[in-house]
């Protein structure tokens, strides 16, 4: 990691005192995630689930500025909106009530080509499966169907090689739409808020996808826990990273990210935070992230 962007980690409100091979904010020493070699060629993808039944996490804002910095170090990145709010292509400027063909006519109709779906955005190496509130049908239309957790690892199959990561970014829900993302992925990505009752879902969320890598996914991992929205100056943000790390321990991620207004605002600018906001600590916490991710193997 060059020195510059660590200076910045380190004015994260509360982490003053971090440094490599310090304590970070979750208690532990805090590695030197080193900026990832660029890739030589590109695909097939590993895909991840944004994934938190809670609502509010930071599941949409993550899937926005992770993929943007995994961007920044050259991967070809599918965003994939699964919520029928379209939050996640709102966020990239789409005006998605105006969308003929969205991630919702991919798994109902047979013979659409999920290449004439996905959009290119004004971010270099990301494109956009968009969805709109047209998915919000599918739950109770698919109930039926042949194989109907398997619908959206199917339709993404055939784009597979053209990218190196697809992030999912889940409704907050564990209906058959989050069934259908956490069969198709390769890990689960857990956003959770830094506050009290953050890890009440967790317990749940963690059975289901014991389940689904039981029944549907045998190769299905946990990637990480992200603490989010942490405010280093209330004992109560450390406090709720503390027990966190305590219940899940390796599983949570060394990076975590700050409460700041600027994430709202580039969301209402609809750009990530790495190009709206790009020295700010915000933006390198998720260039961090996108580092600790590929450091463990959750992204090439
Ligand atoms: N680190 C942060 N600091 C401050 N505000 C944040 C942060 N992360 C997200 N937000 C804001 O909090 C709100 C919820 O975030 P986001 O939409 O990413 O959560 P979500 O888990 O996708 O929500 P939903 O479950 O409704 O899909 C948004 O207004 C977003 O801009
Ligand atoms: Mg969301």
């Amino acid at each position: 990691m060059n020195r510059e962007a660590h200076a910045t980690y380190d004015r994260l409100p509360g982490t003053e005192t971090t440094g490599v091979g310090q304590d970070g904010p979750t208690g532990r020493p805090l590695p030197d995630f080193l900026a990832p070699a660029p890739l030589t060629n590109h695909g097939p993808a590993r895909i991840i689930a944004m994934c938190n039944q809670k609502g509010g996490v930071g599941k949409t804002t993550t899937t926005i500025n992770l993929g943007a910095a995994l961007a920044e170090y050259g991967r070809k990145v599918l965003l994939v909106d699964f919520d029928p709010q379209g939050a996640l292509s709102v966020g990239f400027g789409v005006r998605t009530h105006e969308l003929d063909q969205t991630v919702y006519t991919l798994l109902v109709e047979r013979g659409v080509d999920v290449r004439d779906v996905i959009r290119s955005t004004s971010v270099p190496n990301i494109d956009l499966l968009p969805a709109n509130i047209d998915l919000s049908a599918a739950e109770v239309q698919l109930v039926g169907e042949v194989a109907r957790e398997q619908i959206l690892a199917r339709v993404l199959r055939p784009v597979l090689d053209d990218y190196d990561v697809v992030l999912i970014d889940c409704q907050p829900s564990l209906g058959l739409l989050t069934v259908n993302a956490l069969t198709a992925a390769h890990g689960v990505l857990i956003p959770l808020e830094c506050e009290f009752f953050a890890m009440r879902g967790v317990a749940l969320l963690i059975e289901t996808i014991d389940k689904i890598t039981d029944r549907l996914n045998p190769r299905l991992q946990i990637d990480g826990i992200l603490p989010t929205m942490y405010d280093g100056r209330t004992l109560h943000s450390r406090e709720v990273v503390r027990s966190v790390v305590d219940h899940f321990d390796e599983l949570v991620f060394h990076t975590v990210i700050s409460r700041t207004i600027k994430f709202p605002d580039a969301t209402l600018a609809a750009e990530p935070i790495t190009s709206y906001a790009s020295t700010h600590a915000g933006a390198e916490a998720y260039r961090q992230l996108a580092r600790e991710l590929i450091s463990r193997g959750g992204s090439p």
